[in-house]
C-alpha cells in the first residue's frame, strides 16, 4: 500500500471533473485527497453528491456544497476508492461502512472513476472480505445463509452504518462470479446493500495517477 499512490490517485482524479459540474463523491482516505483537490477548483463547480457523512463534513469544512441526490437527477461523474479491484473494475467496498450510499451514487452516475493504490488489485475478489450492510435484526438470520454459501460471517460490531445499520464482513470467499453471487445475496431477506460492485462496475480506474 502506498499513501503516496492514493495521493496520486485523488488527484488525478481531477481530470475527470468537468466545469459547472455536480460531482459524485464517495468516501475514505483516497478519497479524502480528491476532496481537498477538489477544494482547489470548488469556484469551477457546483457543487457535490456526497456518499457518507465523513465525505459531507470533509467537502463542507472546504466550502463546497453539497447537494441531496434528489435534488440533482442524474449525475455526470462519480469518484470513489475501492478496497479491491480485478481486471474486469469489479469491486469490493465497504471496508468504510459507506456501501449503501456509494452503491446509490454509481448507478445514478454516467461515469464511474475508481481511485485505488496498487495494493487494491487482485485477480480474483475475495482477498478482502466482503462487506455486507445489514437490517439489525436479520443479522444472525443472514449470517446463517451465508455460512450455507460456505463463507465465514464476522459482524462488525461497534460499527453503525450513517443508514442505522449493521455490518456483516463476509471471510473466505473466492468470487469467481461476483455478479452472480451479487445477486443472490441482494435476494436475502434482510440484506440492504451487498459491497460486490459487479453488475454495475468502475467505467475508470485510476491505479495512482496512471489509468488502466
Ligand atoms: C468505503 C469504501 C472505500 O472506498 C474503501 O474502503 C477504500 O478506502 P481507502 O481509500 O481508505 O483505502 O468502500 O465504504
Amino acid at each position: 500500500m502506498s499513501t503516496n499512490e492514493k495521493q496520486l490517485a485523488g488527484e488525478a482524479a481531477l481530470r475527470y471533473v468537468e466545469d459547472g459540474a455536480i460531482v459524485g463523491v464517495g468516501t475514505g482516505s483516497t478519497v479524502a485527497y480528491f476532496i481537498d483537490a477538489l477544494a482547489g477548483i470548488k469556484d469551477r463547480i457546483q457543487g457535490a453528491v456526497s456518499s457518507s457523512e465523513q465525505s459531507t463534513a470533509r467537502m463542507k469544512q472546504h466550502g463546497i456544497e453539497v447537494f441531496d441526490l434528489n435534488a440533482v437527477g442524474p449525475i455526470g461523474i462519480y469518484i470513489d476508492g475501492a478496497d479491491e479491484c480485478d481486471p474486469h473494475k469489479r469491486l469490493t467496498k465497504g471496508g468504510g461502512a459507506a456501501l449503501t450510499r456509494e452503491k446509490i451514487c454509481a448507478a445514478a452516475a454516467q461515469k464511474f472513476v475508481c481511485i485505488i493504490d496498487s495494493s487494491k488489485r487482485v485477480d480474483v475478489l475475495g482477498r478482502f472480505p466482503l462487506p455486507i450492510e445489514v437490517i439489525p435484526m436479520a443479522r444472525s438470520l443472514v449470517s446463517r445463509e451465508i455460512v450455507k454459501l460456505g463463507g465465514q460471517p464476522v459482524w462488525r460490531d461497534g460499527v453503525t452504518t450513517d443508514n442505522g445499520n449493521w455490518i456483516i464482513d463476509v471471510h473466505g470467499w473466492r468470487i469467481t462470479d461476483p455478479a452472480g453471487l451479487e445477486r443472490q445475496l441482494n435476494q436475502l431477506a434482510g440484506v440492504v446493500t451487498v459491497g460486490l460492485f459487479a453488475q454495475r462496475p468502475a467505467d475508470v480506474v485510476l491505479v495512482g495517477d496512471k489509468e488502466i
